[in-house]
């Protein structure tokens, strides 16, 4: 259980002022949660990052702007650490203007793209900010990412953080006022645990990811390319110019998205391929096979000079496989610059445009229904 470490005297207390991040810990299980300060936002709001250990060593830092994981630390197969996400030492690095990728961020309302920025329920139709050329991208102009989240530690076995936003009715032309809550737990198996929940008081729509940017040799050591990924996806779903599905699944078999077994990132890349035209490389949902079955790996990312593997996990019908092809060296944050193709994501998450697709799973949550999803990213090194 973990407990406000108190045995800190009053007077210990002022001779180390800068120890003044609170020590939330449980000596027996020598897994911890930290709280620091992490800047300020532009109009001056107070940010803060948590910082999550187990006792194998693995670190995840958890900031309180956009609900983003700032830093994942896990060892390679010779027990070296390193960080393996994209992201920056402090806030000003998430709120500068030239940050347009949403490195760590919890994405919402809507996750991916909505096709021509409106969509209907029940006849009515609704109009959100067109921010990707004539779509609306990851919830709008100002999206989840882009606010302050209340947040608070959660007692248990392993250390937890709780992050919350309301959305009021109307923001970004979505209805509803919407509570969204991002819980991060990391077990003690290097698992880090994303549960969502959200409820609203009037029919909407919503799609709940996290935007983290892996690299598994460390996070600013070159391009992902000669990364191997597995997807657990006999289909995705084929976009237009704009990125928007057409309505297909098609096959993968026979394609450059075709995952199925390990294969490093970079073998098909390049292939002249319409779909690979469009996305600029990988930049494309994949329908996952596994049922919403959290036992079952939706994909497995292997990096073979460290080691290091990523599995991902999740109760969601797709994930955006994402190879950072607009990466392009304006953000310079942990690492160094983050250079084209340098990470990928693995956006866990209802197919993208949904909305506008009646054959798609739904992505509609009524008054009174308790939303509620789970992604694990699992790592390891062999
Ligand atoms: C998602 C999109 C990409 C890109 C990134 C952010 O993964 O699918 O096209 O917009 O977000 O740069």
């Amino acid at each position: 259980m973990f407990r406000t470490q108190r045995r800190i005297s009053a007077g210990l207390f002022l001779l180390v002022p800068a120890v003044a991040s609170l020590v939330l810990a449980s000596c027996s299980h020598q897994s911890k949660l930290e709280k620091a300060a992490f800047g300020k936002t532009p109009d001056g709001q107070d940010v803060e990052v948590y910082t999550l250990r187990n006792a194998a060593g693995m670190e995840v830092k958890i900031a309180t702007y956009g609900a983003t994981i700032a830093s994942v630390t896990v060892p390679d197969r010779d027990k070296k650490m390193a960080n393996v996400v994209l992201g920056f030492k402090d806030v000003s690095g998430y709120t500068a203007k030239t940050n347009t990728s949403y490195f760590g961020a919890s994405i919402g309302r809507y996750g991916n793209r909505i096709g021509n920025a409106k969509f209907s329920i029940d006849g009515k139709e609704y109009h959100t900010p067109a921010n990707d050329g004539p779509n609306t991208l990851h919830g709008g102009t100002r999206g989840f990412d882009k606010y302050v989240w209340s947040a608070k530690e959660v007692s248990g076995d392993n250390p937890a953080v709780e992050l919350q936003i309301v959305s009021p009715d109307g923001d970004q032309g979505f209805p509803g006022m919407l509570t969204d809550t991002v819980r991060y737990t990391l077990g003690p198996d290097n698992d880090l645990q994303i549960d969502y929940s959200a409820q609203t008081d009037k029919p909407t729509v919503l799609n709940l990811t996290n935007h983290s940017y892996f690299n598994l040799a460390g996070a600013g050591s070159g391009t992902v390319l000669d990364h191997r990924i597995q997807l657990s996806a006999d289909k995705f779903t084929p976009v237009s110019e704009t990125l928007i599905p057409t309505g297909e699944l098609q096959p993968v078999a026979g394609t450059p998205f075709d995952f199925r077994s390990p294969t490093r990132i970079g073998e098909h890349i390049e292939e002249n391929n319409q779909q690979l035209k469009y996305g600029k490389g990988y930049d494309h949902n994949f329908v996952l096979n596994t049922g919403g079955d959290l036992k079952k790996a939706a994909a497995v990312v292997t990096e073979p000079t460290s080691g290091r593997v990523l599995e991902v996990f999740t109760d969601q019908p797709g994930i955006q496989f994402y190879t950072g092809n607009f990466l392009d060296g304006t953000n310079d944050g942990i690492g160094g610059k983050f250079q084209h193709r340098s990470a990928l994501c693995l956006e866990t998450q209802h197919f993208p445009d949904s909305p506008n697709h009646p054959n798609f799973p739904s992505t509609l949550l009524k008054p009174g229904e308790q939303f509620h999803s789970t992604t694990i990213y699992k790592f390891s090194a062999k």
